[in-house]
């Protein structure tokens, strides 16, 4: 049995091992990572991340031909094929600080793996990494062993988060950069697609060259992210014009140049990758002397920091410039819905400004708490955290809809109302809510990009 280990068991890994080892039933799939926690989680059968469908998966292959370690050595010494997922996050010292990618993790585990081989392996970069890593990593890793060949691809991931399972199982393409130039590069590039044709259609696996497919994964998330701030552009202009966002969605995602998706305006993206995948392009515009293009990305980030600034002043404004002491049900904390991930989430950004104008908050998340309850714990005093949405709003002067969790559009909102504070506002970030019957029950409604329906 042809043997993979994974490098990284978190939000990237761990999903995609499962996947591939499910429907890869001959290969030996072992993820591995330094995290002990994480590792018993994923051993136990309880995975250390909430994605829909994923346990079941995980649990169909778990001992089976699906392992988690922490004994990296072990499993690099026996992979024929390893990936890389472990995380690459915006360096936040030196050179490059706040935008460009800290490969540190990455170069730890290029060495490792040089340090444990005994024979030679393909390594597949998954995690996002700058252009031109896969090259630094070839070169570290064919350093000193004369005898031992590695070769390094390049395998972007594109699954998001809460929609893994089915990305995986179902992706819109596999995006595989190899050396063409020589045949132990055609040939490792050979073996990763026999992977993917377990269950991709061969026409939707894309073979490139390595540099093109790293910046394929940065220019897709650029793109994706600079759609979203480009309908939040248009929301504050719809804001102060009376137009309707929504109805502006529909007839600009009409035009199948375009298409419906990604058009939804909101409190700002999020997630763990978007702002740092464009920070990097940014860096690496600049050093290569691109300044114009440089700034172009930019300003997709500065729209987003934008957009959370506007929400709050948004309720400011409309609460009499003054929430102090009066409390807000944050109705959601995670950075979309379907995952407990709060990495990035406009929810930080727009809580703490809230805070900071001396608010009360009362935040309440399916999935997101524990991460909601770390990442504030600075702010204990002044936020609480609380399963029950209609006790997050009792008492409460408005409700901010921060993640777009359908539970939230499935309340009894007659009853969220009589429990409130009047005059009772709701504040809809995600415009999931019924926002007629709200007014006709008596709140006073704040939609995202549409005019507010208020009875002051
Ligand atoms: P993550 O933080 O959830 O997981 C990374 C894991 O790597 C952690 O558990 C960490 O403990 C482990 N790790 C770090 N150094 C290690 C080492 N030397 N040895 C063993 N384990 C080590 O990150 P993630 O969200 O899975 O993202 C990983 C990469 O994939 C990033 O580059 C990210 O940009 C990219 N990506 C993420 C997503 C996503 O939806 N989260 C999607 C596509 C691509
Ligand atoms: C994103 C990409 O969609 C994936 O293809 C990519 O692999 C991944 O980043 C990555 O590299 O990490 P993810 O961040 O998990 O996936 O989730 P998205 O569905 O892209 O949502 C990102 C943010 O944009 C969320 O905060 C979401 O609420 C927001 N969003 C999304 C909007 O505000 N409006 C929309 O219309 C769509």
């Amino acid at each position: 049995m042809p043997n993979i280990t994974c490098i990284g068991a978190g939000y990237v890994g761990g999903p995609t091992m499962a996947v591939i080892a499910a429907k890869c039933p001959e290969y030996q799939v072992t993820c591995v990572d330094i995290n002990q926690e994480r590792v018993d989680a994923w051993r136990s059968g309880e995975p250390p991340i909430y994605e829909p469908g994923l346990r079941d998966v995980v649990n169909q292959c778990l001992n089976r031909n699906l392992f988690f370690s922490s004994d990296i050595p072990s499993a690099i010494k026996s992979a024929d094929i390893i990936f890389v997922s472990v995380n690459t996050p915006t360096k936040d010292f030196g050179e490059g600080a706040g935008e460009a990618a800290n490969l540190y993790y990455w170069e730890k585990t290029a060495r490792e793996i040089l340090a444990c081989s005994d024979s030679s392996k393909i390594v597949v970069e998954k995690s996002t990494v700058p252009v031109r890593t896969a090259d630094a990593m070839s070169r570290i890793l064919n350093s000193s062993h004369a005898n031992l060949k590695f070769e390094v691809l390049s395998n972007p991931e594109f699954l998001a988060e809460g929609t893994a399972i089915q990305d995986l199982e179902r992706p819109d393409r596999v995006l595989i950069g190899g050396n063409q130039s020589t045949e132990s590069g055609r040939e490792a590039v050979r073996q990763l697609v026999d992977i993917y044709t377990h269950w991709v259609d061969r026409e939707r696996i894309l073979t490139t060259d390595v540099w093109s497919s790293e910046m394929s994964k940065l220019a897709a998330n650029a793109f994706l992210a600079q759609r979203i701030s480009s309908i939040n552009s248009v929301a504050a202009f719809a804001e102060e014009t009376g137009a309707d966002i929504t109805a502006v969605s529909s007839a600009i995602g009409m035009d199948s140049r375009l298409g419906p998706r990604f058009l939804q305006a909101s409190v700002g993206f999020g997630g763990s990758c978007f702002k740092k995948d464009i920070l990097n392009l940014v860096y690496l515009c600049r050093h290569y002397n691109l300044p114009e293009v440089a700034d172009y990305w930019e300003q997709v980030i500065k729209i987003n920091e934008f957009q959370k600034h506007r929400f709050v002043r948004n309720i400011l404004q409309a609460m009499f410039n003054n929430v102090v002491d009066k409390r807000i049900a944050v109705f959601g904390f995670a950075f979309k819905a379907h995952t407990g991930d709060t990495r990035e989430s406009p929810a930080i950004d727009i809580c703490r400004q809230l805070v900071e104008e001396k608010a009360l908050l009362n935040i309440t998340d399916p999935e997101a708490l524990p991460n909601a309850r770390r990442d504030l714990n600075d702010l204990a005093g002044r936020v609480n955290c609380e399963e029950d949405p209609y006790k997050a709003a009792e008492n409460a002067d408005a409700i901010a809809v921060l993640t777009e969790w359908p539970q939230f559009a499935q309340l009894d909102y007659q009853r969220v109302f009589q429990s409130m504070r009047k005059p009772a506002f709701v504040f809809d970030g995600r415009n999931i809510l019924d926002h007629q019957r709200l007014f006709q029950i008596g709140f006073n409604v704040h939609p995202l990009g549409r005019p507010p329906l208020s009875h002051l």
